[in-house]
């Protein structure tokens, strides 16, 4: 049996190799159908394809395990749709037969799916499906709806995890501890870096590294990772960025463990002068604006609408409200170019990243006058965490989005990136980036929702040069099924998303590759019990 629809949607062929059916044609247009077989032939395709669908995720979303999605299918829709004609009796029960048929068929790995229900109707269009083809399509399709579905409610109960642990015991146990030693151990106190190297801070034959973060441990895995894998270590200065009630718990961390021959500078930002209100006024706005406090606070799945989104964009919706979006810390690297006045050139890292090669080459790489040397996340293996475009980011009904912006843009990442600091001084991407922030503001927060980056997308445009794939990989805190070879040979991993390797939803299988630059005989890893 075979079924075909016309290009036009107005006719459908319908033909059988046993002859009954053979090449029989409807126009759904015409004024009168005549034969009530063909009538319900249009009915199955019409109401029955969509009803699958919704059936798989009812039935998903309600817990009813007890019925496989074709058993509940034929259940419901049996006796009400289908009548009872003879000839349709015929037709039906082919149909059945051959949903039984595929019922125990494994379906392909390599099976190329429609992305959606519209999709199918239109390679129905162009294609004859062999009606046993069209069954396997029909079972994977469902099949990979049932899986999307679950592993939208993993999320949504990690996201829940994440929310009631956003601060791991043992991560905050570090931070208090370190902090105590602070007070009570003067060489937790003692000047970092010690005096006589003071002016290698801003010397620019060494490699400046820029890390802002408030979790002690993972600054310390990425400065770890960095010293253990450069071929001059010596030749490292790391800046570690932190907010006044970290501060004292870092420096005791960076004192006490001072990863030598490396050079480690730690500063609060409340150390840094240029950062006043005058110079960073939507910062303010952004943190007391009601709707982001709102929006970041709020109930994070009330309002959620499951009809209009995929699992996979309500996950990242979900990831979106992590309050780590509105912090300073995390906006603090448009800033670079005035907090260290005197660098040439930085690489700024995120706390989510393990270092595993040697990161110098990145200062030979020719930037061609552009400012920001980062990987781009719109090609590559992986096509979900490589399929990032402009169009991921920004709401695109939103005319001031659609007026400036391209939908297909290429995106890039953050985490790992080089950049001229000579060359960002003679551009006004900080000035865009706040005009940008502001508007976002001004919309009610209805031009992008993910934090830092999209106003960064905008700012930075044309001032990106593309740095080969195999610097940077992305994906560690979502993709699970992430290809162990490929993190092998990466020069740097990054663990964005929400299953940080330090938090008990971390995948395990990806862990180690961070856990092993964890000094798990410092007494104060030991102490607070950190990931046992
Ligand atoms: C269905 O998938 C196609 C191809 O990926 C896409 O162009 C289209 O917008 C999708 N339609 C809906 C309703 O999601
Ligand atoms: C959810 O979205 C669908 C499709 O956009 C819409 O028809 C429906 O009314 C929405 N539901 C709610 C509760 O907003
Ligand atoms: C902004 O959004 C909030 C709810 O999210 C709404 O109450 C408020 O009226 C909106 N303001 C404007 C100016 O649209
Ligand atoms: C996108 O922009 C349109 C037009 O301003 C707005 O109606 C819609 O609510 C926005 N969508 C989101 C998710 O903010
Ligand atoms: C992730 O993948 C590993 C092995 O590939 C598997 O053992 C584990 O169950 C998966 N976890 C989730 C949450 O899918
Ligand atoms: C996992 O990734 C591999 C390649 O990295 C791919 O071949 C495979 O289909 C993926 N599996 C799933 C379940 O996405
Ligand atoms: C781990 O910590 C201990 C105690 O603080 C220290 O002696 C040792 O040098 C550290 N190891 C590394 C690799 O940093």
């Amino acid at each position: 049996m075979q079924l075909h629809l016309s290009p036009s949607m107005r006719s459908i062929t319908i033909s059988s190799s046993n002859g009954f059916f053979d090449f029989m044609k409807v126009k759904i247009a015409a004024r009168h159908i005549s034969s009530r077989t063909l009538f319900h032939a249009v009915l199955i395709l019409a109401c029955l394809l969509p009803f699958v669908f919704i059936v798989t995720a009812l039935v998903t979303l309600e817990g009813v395990n007890k019925c496989s999605s074709f058993d509940c299918l034929g259940r419901r829709l049996g006796p009400k749709l289908l009548g009872r004609g003879e000839d349709s009796g015929r037709l039906v029960n082919e149909l059945y037969k051959t949903l039984n048929q595929v019922r125990s068929v494994e379906v392909p790995n390599d099976l190329k799916l429609p992305e959606n229900f519209t999709q199918l109707v239109n390679e129905m269009k162009d294609n004859k499906y062999d009606a046993n083809e069209f069954a396997v399509i029909l079972k994977g399709m469902m099949e990979r709806s049932e899986k999307e579905i679950r592993e939208s409610k993993f999320a949504e109960l990690m996201n829940k995890h994440f929310a009631a642990s956003s601060v791991p015991k043992g991560i905050h146990c570090l931070s208090l501890r370190l902090t105590d030693e602070y007070s009570s151990n003067a060489h937790a106190r003692r000047q970092l870096p010690s005096p006589e190297l003071l002016p290698v801070l801003s010397d620019n034959s060494y490699y400046h590294f820029i890390l802002s973060t408030d979790n002690i441990l993972a600054a310390s895995v990425v400065v770890t990772s960095a010293v253990q894998s450069s071929l001059k270590p010596d030749k490292i200065v790391f800046h570690v960025i932190t907010d006044k009630k970290t501060y004292a718990g870092m420096h005791s961390w960076f004192a006490l463990n001072p990863n030598s021959p490396a050079i480690i500078e730690v500063k609060g930002v409340h150390q840094f002068d240029w950062l006043t209100r005058d110079n960073v006024p939507v910062l303010e706005a952004v943190e007391n604006h009601y709707g982001v406090r709102n929006y970041y606070h709020g109930n994070h799945v009330a309002g959620a609408n499951l009809s209009d989104t995929t699992p996979r964009s309500f996950a990242s919706k979900l990831q979106a409200r992590s309050p780590k979006y509105i912090s300073l810390l995390n906006h603090i690297r448009i800033y670079l170019p005035e907090l260290f006045p005197n660098l040439d050139k930085v690489v700024f890292l995120d706390d989510d990243i393990v270092i595993q090669r040697d990161l110098s080459p990145l200062w030979e790489i020719d930037l061609g006058g552009k400012v920001n040397g980062a990987v781009e996340t719109c090609k590559g293996d992986d096509t979900w965490v490589m399929s990032k475009r402009f169009r991921t980011y920004f709401n695109f009904s939103h005319p001031l989005i659609s007026n400036n912006l391209d939908p297909d843009e290429c995106a890039w990442a953050y985490g790992m990136n080089i950049f001229d600091l000579r060359a960002w001084r003679k551009t006004n991407i900080r000035e865009t980036y706040h005009t940008w922030l502001k508007e976002n503001l001004k919309s009610n927060l209805t031009l992008w929702r993910l934090g830092t980056l999209p106003p960064a997308l905008i700012a930075f445009r044309n001032h990106v040069q593309p740095i080969d794939p195999s610097w940077h990989m992305l994906g560690l805190g979502y993709q699970n099924n992430t290809s162990v070879e490929n993190v092998k040979k990466a020069a740097v991993i990054h663990y964005n998303g929400q299953s940080k390797p330090w938090l008990e939803i971390g995948f395990e299988h990806l862990r180690p590759f961070w856990s092993k630059y964890v000094n798990y005989s410092n007494d104060f890893v030991k102490s607070c019990h950190i990931l046992e």
